[in-house]
Parts: C-alpha cells; structure tokens; sequence
C-alpha cells in the first residue's frame, strides 16, 4: 500500500481540480427537475467539462464505464449509468463528478431531490449527508481511518438506517482510486493514522432498508437488495497540519 503524500504545488493542483467538479454540481443543479432524463444531465456536464473547464470528464472510458456522470435515483446505490428515463416527483438523485485538471482529480457528489419527497427520503438524505460532514470533521493529522468509519456507521445506525459496505471513499490524485480504502464503517483506533498531505474522499452511502447490494447486469449499477432507498454525498478532503481542507466545497452546498 502506498499513500501518496502531496506536496504544495500537487495540493494547489488538486484545489484546482476539486474547485472545478463543485463548478460542475452548482451548475447542473438548476437542470435537475422532473422531465430531465439523465442522459440529457449526463450531456450537459459533459459539454461543460470539457468546453468550458477544458478539463477531462473522468468515469468515461474508466475501466470501460460508458458516461462522463454516474447519475443514482432511488434504490440505486452508487455508479448509476445516465440513460433515457425522466426523473420525476417524489425522486431522489445522486450525481457523482470527477473531473481530471492538469493531470489531477477532484472527486465530488450530492443528493438531489425531484418534487415533494417522502419522509423516508428526506431522512436518508440528511443522514447520509450529516454522516459524510461528521467524518470530514474529524479529519486531522493522528486521527486513524477507523475511527472516521466507526462514527459514519454510529450515526447512520443510530438513526436505523444502514451503511454500505463494498464501496469505500479512497485516495486521490494523479490517480482516480489511490490508498487508502476510507471505509464508512468499522472499529475505532484501527488503520493507518492520518498525515498532512493526504487527499482522500469520504462518501458514505446510506441505506433505508439493509445494507447488502446487488451489481445489476450492466456491470456497473448497484442496488440496494431489498429495493429501499439508499443516498450517497462526497467530497474531496486534504488532511493538513492543524486539520482539513475541503477541496470540493461549491458555492451552493
Ligand atoms: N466517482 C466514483 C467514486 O466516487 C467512481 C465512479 S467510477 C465510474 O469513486 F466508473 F463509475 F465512473
Ligand atoms: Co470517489
Ligand atoms: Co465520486
């Protein structure tokens, strides 16, 4: 296992590349509304990463994944392939961005809601989210990996919701997935400690129902095996000297 240590001209890279993915959720957001279909938000993320952040859409071609966005609705856990179906009232929507900017990745999803939600959906929502900011909050040099997972799980289970398992936050650089695996559950004062100049994601994915999945036979999109609700946020996390940095924060979330 090899964690990358990033120095400060990797780090400003890496702002630069976060900044941009957050660019990219703000200005997909007003898209986002019943009648869209997901390949149309699919195409105009697109269009924008490569036209006007002459950067590089990162899932497209990633180890033959077919679509520039992964685009999850409703029991759909993570990496959803944007098709022809219209969202509509009463969904949920994950869009997940990756963008490559002079050679490094900013990594950056959120949840969107289509209409008037139900109960259920608002809660999975929100805990996914506040178990995502629970884990960033903790992040400083000496904090160790399981101590983030233990809490992520805590929450989501303190609230009778449950957490994925085979899907883990993960370094980030010059690479899409480097070390470490961040996983979102576990045992605290386990794994390695954290270091100033580290860059990883946190992205916790949340069920309603359990927590086991199923790979449909597209071989990428994953779903909840009971068909229950399942929500999903991330972001990019530099750990620093006193602390961390955010480098995926976007101006409305
Ligand atoms: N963005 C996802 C992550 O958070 C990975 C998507 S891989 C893809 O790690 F190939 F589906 F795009
Ligand atoms: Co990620
Ligand atoms: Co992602």
């Amino acid at each position: 296992m090899t964690i990358t240590i990033k120095t400060p001209a990797e780090i400003e890279k890496m702002r630069v590349a976060g900044r941009l993915a957050a660019d990219v959720l703000d200005m997909i957001s007003s898209h986002v509304q019943a009648g869209i279909t997901t390949l149309e938000l699919n195409d105009i993320c697109h269009r924008y990463i490569v036209e006007e952040q002459q950067a590089i859409p990162a899932p497209l071609n990633y180890k033959g994944y077919p679509k520039s966005i992964c685009t999850s609705i409703n029991h759909v856990v993570c990496h959803g392939i944007p098709d022809d179906r219209k969202l509509k009232d009463g969904d949920i929507l994950n869009i997940d961005v990756t963008v490559i900017k002079d050679g490094y990745h900013g990594d950056t999803s959120r949840m969107f809601t289509i209409g008037k939600i139900s109960g259920v959906a608002q809660l999975v929502t929100r805990v996914a989210k506040e178990s995502m900011e629970l884990g960033i909050n903790m992040v400083k040099p000496g904090v160790k990996l399981g101590d983030i997972g233990y809490a992520i799980q805590q929450y989501a289970e303190k609230h009778h919701l449950s957490v994925v398992r085979e899907y883990c936050g993960h370094g980030i650089g010059t690479e899409f997935h480097e070390d470490p695996q961040v996983l979102h559950y576990g045992r605290a004062g386990t794994g390695i400690a954290l270091e100033p100049g580290m860059t990883f994601t946190i992205e916790p994915m949340v069920n309603a129902g359990k927590r086991h999945v199923r790979l449909l036979n597209d071989g990428w999109t994953v779903v909840t095996r009971d068909r229950k609700l399942s929500a999903q946020w991330e972001h990019t996390v530099l750990v620093t000297t006193t602390g961390h940095e955010v480098l995926t924060l976007g101006v409305k979330q």
